[in-house]
């Protein structure tokens, strides 16, 4: 059948998911499938059903096409689309209400503090301790973080993420091993791929350090034992179980230097699908290329 490969979009991730949609459909194309792209922040988003698209892979990243927004427009026009649905879609979306969640699973995550213009900053410096993070709590790809080292930075720290989210979030520190680790499948299906450590210069996986230099290594599948790995694929699915996620989600950790204890930070239900991205590396080490991946994450596609 006709498939639409969702990208472009306008969240402030729109030049990422550009790289990733460009990718995922020429993979698909290169299996034969009838791919075709779609950018909703280009078309009028009724034009979406005068497609016809008999499914949809969904490649945005961020708001309205990772929230849950996108996931509603299809519901309603009955067209299969991959990835989790609303509900999940809009929880993931949000680090605050995904915390909320883990909590009450007992699945551990930084220490944190919600943010608002009423907070008084040397209190949470003070609860929290230093260094901590702030980040808004609704975008991807390291938009609008700060890691706060002092008192005084946290003004403009918080100032900076209020630019994009209503509330911010910080975060406690935890000094330590970046890992992530890709989820695949929906309930019982559901597996974590090989984990990926992370190894940025000067440990800033920024978003430059992302998508543009080759100088952050990766290390997959990482170099843990055999019992912490098992571990932490079982907390990931887990974590991804607890929101309902369906179909693939990347789930980023850290790995506590002193006790090496993980930490969820967050779960990302559309990942990033371009040439420097983290699932395809994941399922390479398992032998699934690129365009395999695509397909695979195209068949889980439903309502
Ligand atoms: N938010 C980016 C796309 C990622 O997590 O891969
Ligand atoms: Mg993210």
């Amino acid at each position: 059948g006709k498939v639409g490969v969702l990208f472009g979009g306008r969240s402030a991730e729109r030049e990422v998911s550009i790289m990733s949609g460009s990718g995922v459909l020429n993979a698909l194309r290169s299996k034969g499938i009838d791919a075709h792209p779609f950018d909703p922040a280009e078309r009028n988003i009724a034009e979406l059903a005068d497609e016809k698209f008999d499914s949809v892979f969904i490649a945005l990243h961020g708001r309205y096409g990772e929230d849950g927004a996108i996931q509603g427009v299809l519901e309603h026009l009955n067209i299969p689309y991959t990835g989790s649905g609303v509900m999940a879609s809009s929880v993931g979306m949000d680090k605050i209400f995904t915390k909320r969640i883990w909590q009450t699973h007992n699945i551990s995550t930084p220490a944190y503090a919600v943010l608002t213009p009423d907070s008084d900053l040397g209190q949470v410096v003070h609860d929290l301790g230093l260094p901590l993070i702030a980040k808004p709590p609704h975008e991807g790809s390291t938009i609008g973080i700060t890691k706060v080292t002092s008192q005084e930075q946290m003004q403009e720290a918080y100032s900076l993420a209020a630019r994009f989210d209503d509330v911010v979030l910080a975060e406690q520190f935890i000094a330590g091993r970046e890992l992530t680790v890709p989820v695949l499948g929906t309930g019982k299906d559901a597996r974590a791929l090989p984990i990926i450590e992370i190894v940025a210069p000067d440990g800033n996986y920024d978003y430059q350090n992302k998508y543009f230099t080759d100088d952050t290594r990766y290390l997959c599948p990482a170099p843990l034992s055999d019992e912490l790995t098992a571990a932490i694929q079982d907390m990931v699915v887990k974590a991804y179980r607890s929101l309902d996620c369906e179909g693939w989600a990347r789930i980023d950790v850290l790995l506590r230097e002193t006790d090496q204890q993980p930490f969820l930070l967050e779960i990302n239900t559309s990942p990033g699908m371009t040439g420097h991205s983290l699932v395809p590396m994941a399922a390479r080490a398992i032998g699934m290329s690129y365009e395999d991946l695509c397909v695979e994450i195209l068949r889980t596609a439903r309502l």
